[in-house]
């Protein structure tokens, strides 16, 4: 009979039927009278089972794993309890190899050795992505990418795609990447925010999917070179209508996650205590987060004890939401330790409409604000952080034709990552993660 060329997934709903598939071999078994082989194709995994002469012929070819394979034969139901991926099984009546994977010391499996040096592993990053788990979180990634923009879709946001090369800082210039640009100088972008600001009285509420680069030297669980920015801006909103949007963007994103088909149930095996947030988040004025910090005597990098105006890093921040252990939307952070473009509270103007979203496992997933909307005051945050307002007409001019209460915030998807599918850093959670002294493959 003529088999029909199918993708794995697909070939779980044709019992009986005779089908073509082609994929790698993920793993091998064999004995002397049957070879059985699971096959991967990206869409899922099937076991193939060539017995007879099929089986004989094979040995003589000596198969190996991360072969590249075409397999004919007829999708047969497995027994209810007999452990098979779509509960199916292929009897292979003929098969193509398309390039043979080196078995002896080159084998796929002496180059990914479990237990390797980590660094070793992320030279052969290109190899290990082909295993399980990382190819999970892929998966997950992919979906929580899916559900993000339709989480703003439903909110009649716009997509827009700001540019990578720059001449402004957003947060803070000791993070820049400089680089020379037709003999001016030029960055890679920190974050598109001041683009999507500029774009929100042409298009309305906006939001991006790209990638920003920061210069951080410190090796840490959290930190990339690049990562995947998710950002959003919107115009005509209240501190408060800012908060119920990043919160709503949460808890759907994560709940339509949660039923994708492919990537709800690899979320539930990577992560299997995983509680989805639900809405209300707490929420946490910084200065009563400082003084939780103290009552539970948590100290600062320095061993000292918090005091209001100190930047709470990374170790503090997670103990501290790890103690918690539910979602925390901490507001309100002192002007100084926050960028130039942050609106102050009319009720204290120490402080700002600031907020950052906090995971346990991770810390801060989303950082966020209202922005200020008169020139002035810009003018005034830029002389505080010694920025030249120069390179920022176009930004500036944004407030100067037709302002308007507006704010936005910045996701970094490789955090919400962690956190969902329970990585211990998010070098885990990118293809080919760059972070100080990495730049391949
Ligand atoms: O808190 P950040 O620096 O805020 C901004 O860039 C704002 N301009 C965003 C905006 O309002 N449109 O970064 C936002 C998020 C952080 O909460 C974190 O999740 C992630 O981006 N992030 C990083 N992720 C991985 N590696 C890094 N080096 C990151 N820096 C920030
Ligand atoms: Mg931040």
């Amino acid at each position: 009979p003529k088999a029909e060329k199918s993708k794995i997934c697909k070939a779980y709903e044709k019992v009986g039927q005779r089908v073509k598939v082609s994929g790698w071999i993920h793993r091998l078994r064999s004995n002397k009278k049957v070879i059985f082989i699971v096959l991967r194709d990206g869409t899922g995994f099937i076991q193939c089972v060539l017995s007879g002469d099929l089986a004989i012929a094979k040995q003589t070819l000596d198969l190996s794993l991360e072969s590249s394979v075409i397999l004919y034969g007829t999708v047969t139901k497995v027994p209810e309890g007999k452990n098979a991926p779509g509960g199916v099984e292929l009897a292979v009546d003929y098969y193509e190899v398309v390039g043979l994977a080196p078995s002896g010391e080159d084998a796929f499996t002496n180059k990914i050795a479990e237990g390797a040096d980590p660094s070793l592993l992320l030279d052969q990053r290109h190899l290990v992505l082909r295993g399980e788990t990382i190819s999970a979180v892929m998966k997950v990634r992919a979906a929580l990418l899916r559900a993000v923009r339709r989480v703003f879709e439903e909110e009649h946001m716009t997509e827009v795609n700001p540019p990578c090369m720059v001449q402004t800082q957003v947060e803070g210039g000791s993070t820049l990447f400089g680089f020379d640009y037709y003999g001016e100088e030029a960055y890679l972008t920190q974050s598109s925010q001041l683009y999507l600001e500029t774009c929100l009285a042409a298009l309305g509420d906006v939001y991006c999917v790209q990638e920003s680069f920061r210069a951080e030297k410190s090796h840490t669980r959290r930190h990339l070179s690049e990562y995947t920015h998710i950002e959003a801006e919107l115009c005509f909103l209240d501190f408060n209508d800012l908060l119920n949007v990043i919160e709503n963007l949460l808890v759907k994103s994560v709940k339509y996650v949660m039923e994708d088909p492919v990537a709800g149930p690899l979320l539930k095996q990577l992560n299997p205590n995983f509680k989805p947030p639900q809405s209300p988040f707490m929420r946490l004025e910084y200065k009563d987060a400082i003084e939780w910090l103290k009552e539970h005597d948590i100290r600062n990098e320095n061993g000292e004890i918090f005091k209001f105006g100190d930047d709470i890093a990374e170790a503090a921040e997670r103990k501290m939401t790890d103690t918690i252990g539910v979602p925390i939307l901490l507001t309100r952070f002192p002007v100084e330790i926050k960028s130039f473009y942050m609106k102050r509270c009319a009720d204290d103007p120490r402080v700002t409409e600031s907020v950052d979203v906090l995971m346990p496992t991770v810390g801060e997933i989303t950082g966020g604000s209202m922005r200020i909307d008169s020139t002035e005051e810009l003018m005034e945050g830029f002389k505080r952080e010694g920025i030249d307002p120069k390179a920022y007409y176009w930004f500036i001019d944004q407030r100067k034709y037709g302002t308007c209460p507006h704010g936005g915030f910045g996701l970094g998807t490789e955090r919400i990552l962690a956190w969902l599918c329970d990585r211990f850093t998010v070098r885990d959670c990118t293809l080919y993660p760059r972070f100080t002294g990495r730049c391949k493959p």
